[in-house]
């Protein structure tokens, strides 16, 4: 089967994967999958309010793959929640494929980012109660796809990722590296041109993480999905593209100036 996108964009070759933006190489301007000015965020707390996320300014190309690290507690859960339209910022712009949706309600939320965003989180976030298979469908009709139409692909889907023989199986009766495959299958069942990972090896041991952190590269990567990896793991964040440090409520280039 095939993972292409069904209305694919000329792709700039300097947003592949682990490639640098070459200057050398100008290409039609495109719309970035995401685009977010001026985001900030404060929690209320016993204490008072709680500045989290003070001025962060991001762009994402088709097909970029950009890391976001960052010491515990230092917002990076908060920032990729605010971009993926979980949780709403106090000040600053959104825009998913060139549409703002900062300020717009949560069932147009819903709507657009059923088809636009795939997530992968740390704990899998997998329904108890239904099978893989089910849980991958699930998300196609939030989507409002034809889940007849969707089963031949969550099972294609689910062979690539080695887990044919498991479709019928609930999230209790697979391991954590089962369950995060289900998770990325969920995440990309409805072809989303970006995917938003958090900490997505976390939960497992380094061989299992190092396994997931292949099949998300190699997923996104064939199927031109941008990715945001937000994880600890300072060789999975070397990998990207653009490799950014959360700190002080600010993203900054991790290694600027490095190839
Ligand atoms: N809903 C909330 N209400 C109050 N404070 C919050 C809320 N959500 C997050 N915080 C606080 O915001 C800060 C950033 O939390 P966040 O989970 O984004 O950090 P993180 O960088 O993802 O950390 P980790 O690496 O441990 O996952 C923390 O101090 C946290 O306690
Ligand atoms: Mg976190």
């Amino acid at each position: 089967m095939s993972l292409s996108r069904t209305d694919p964009k000329p792709m700039k070759t300097s947003f592949a994967h682990n490639a640098e933006p070459s200057p050398a190489a100008p290409s039609p301007p495109q719309i970035p999958v995401l685009s977010a000015v001026g985001l900030a965020k404060s929690f209320r707390t016993p204490r008072g309010m709680l500045p989290v996320i003070a001025d962060v300014t991001l762009s994402v190309g088709a097909g970029e793959f950009a890391s976001i690290r960052g010491g515990s507690g230092a917002g990076k859960t908060t920032l990729l929640q605010i971009l993926g339209g979980l949780d709403r910022p106090d000040a600053g712009e959104l825009y998913w494929g060139g549409e703002l949706v900062s300020g717009r309600g949560n069932a147009f939320l819903a709507v657009r980012r059923a088809t636009r965003i795939g997530f992968v989180f740390q704990a899998y976030h997998l329904v108890p109660e239904l099978s893989a298979l089910e849980n991958i469908l699930l998300a196609a009709r939030i989507a409002g796809r034809d889940t007849g139409s969707a089963k031949a692909e969550a099972l294609g889907l689910l062979d690539r990722v080695g887990l044919a023989e498991r479709a019928t199986h609930l999230p209790g009766q697979l391991s954590g590296g089962e369950c995060q495959r289900v998770a990325l299958v969920r995440a990309l069942i409805n072809r989303p041109p970006l995917i938003l990972a958090d900490e997505p090896t976390g939960n497992l041991d380094e061989r299992t993480g190092e396994e997931i952190m292949s099949l998300l590269l190699d997923l996104t990567r064939t199927a031109s999905v941008a990715l945001v990896l937000v994880t600890h793991n300072a060789d999975f964040a070397s990998r990207a593209g653009r490799r950014f440090i959360l700190r002080g409520g600010v993203l900054t280039l991790a290694d600027a100036g490095k190839g």
